[in-house]
């Protein structure tokens, strides 16, 4: 069958088979039973000098040491403008199919709108529809590739990127300093600061322990921030990647989540956490994750080793085979799988 929009599969009784995960993948924990461990830290005071700031940032330095991921509030950034690009979001999803294919981004476009994602090679799909922003640097947007339906959704889009990329500056700058480098250091170390936005909607789902809305994975570049609602759905792992637990909802937090790039520069020290979205049957849900990448051709290699360290990365790569040998790595898992069974 010839699918062009999960809506139309939302409503069947039955998961379509593409969609079904192999039980080891599937949910071990309901998207509405949370857990308030991932630490929750307020950014209010952190432009200011003193005690105050340095108690923030020894926060979110723990945070991305123990765990790679927290939440952040009182982050500066207009809560206006964070639903008014909930809402714009929630509009467009809801639009006709046709409406939504006329942003279709199959066949390698830059930005647009697709159903689901997976790998190549691999025969599961992800339960998503996904619009996808490439926003930084600015000369690789290409505004026809941005919807423009609902209304204004172009220039909410452009305000909210510009927002989160202040905000992922503050936040590596704080990891820079703690890292004992210039301020700079890792924004430096991505060259052009590559931005993408991308908007996740999780339709309901008919049989949602049988599949997942995003699979397990970690981001490979510097800084994620992610806007989620209040449905749930993210989950992270703790005891090792053992455990999975779901992360409480909070209005208006913004999800920090430190990539591969991250977990390279810092040698290990900031873990890259592992996380996956899980769906449901109750209704929909819909996230923005705002990713902060480096230049394709920036080196990959840590900015500082600690006595007594070695470093994680036999030799400098760049970012761009660091990520082709990511996937090549998790199409041979997905291989191997296969053929075990
Ligand atoms: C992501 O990892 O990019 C999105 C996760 C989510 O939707 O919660
Ligand atoms: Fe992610």
């Amino acid at each position: 069958m010839a699918l062009s929009t999960l809506t139309e599969l939302a409503g069947k009784e039955t998961l379509q088979a593409s969609f079904v995960r192999d039980e080891d993948e599937r949910p071990k924990v309901a998207y509405n039973q949370f857990s308030d461990e991932i630490p929750v830290i307020s950014l209010a005071g952190i432009n200011d000098v003193g005690e105050k700031r340095e108690e923030i940032c020894q926060k979110i330095v723990e945070a991305c040491e123990n765990w790679g991921i927290f939440q952040v509030v009182d982050h500066g950034v207009d809560t206006k403008l964070i639903s008014e690009m909930t809402r714009l979001a929630r509009e467009f999803f809801a639009l006709p199919a046709e409406d939504k294919l006329r942003f279709d981004m199959s066949g390698g476009k830059k930005g647009g709108f697709i159903v689901s994602s997976h790998l190549q090679g691999e025969t599961v799909q992800d339960w998503r529809e996904i619009v996808t922003y490439f926003s930084y640097p600015i000369k690789s947007r290409d505004y026809s590739r941005w919807p423009d339906m609902p209304d204004g959704w172009i220039e909410v889009t452009k305000e909210y990127s510009d927002k989160l990329m202040g905000l992922a500056c503050k936040l590596l700058e704080v990891l820079s300093e703690a890292m004992g480098l210039e301020k700079e250091a890792l924004s430096k170390a991505c060259v052009e600061m590559d931005q993408k936005v991308v908007v996740n909607f999780y339709p309901k789902c008919p049989q949602p322990d049988l599949t997942l809305g995003l699979k397990r994975h970690t981001d490979p570049g510097t800084i994620t921030l992610l806007l989620q609602d209040q449905v749930g759905g993210l989950q992270a792992t703790r005891d090792n990647g053992n455990t999975w637990i779901t992360v409480q909802p909070i209005e208006g937090a913004f999800v920090v989540n430190l990539g591969d790039h991250g977990h390279y520069l810092s040698n290990g020290r900031f873990k890259n956490a592992d996380h996956q979205a899980v769906v449901n049957s109750d209704c929909s849900r819909l996230s923005i994750a705002t990713f902060q990448n480096p230049a394709p051709d920036a080196t990959v290699y840590p900015l500082k080793i600690r006595e007594g360290e070695k470093p994680i990365l036999e030799e400098p790569i760049t970012f761009a085979e660091m990520y082709r040998r990511k996937m090549s790595q998790d199409l041979e898992l997905a291989m191997l799988k296969k053929l075990a069974k």
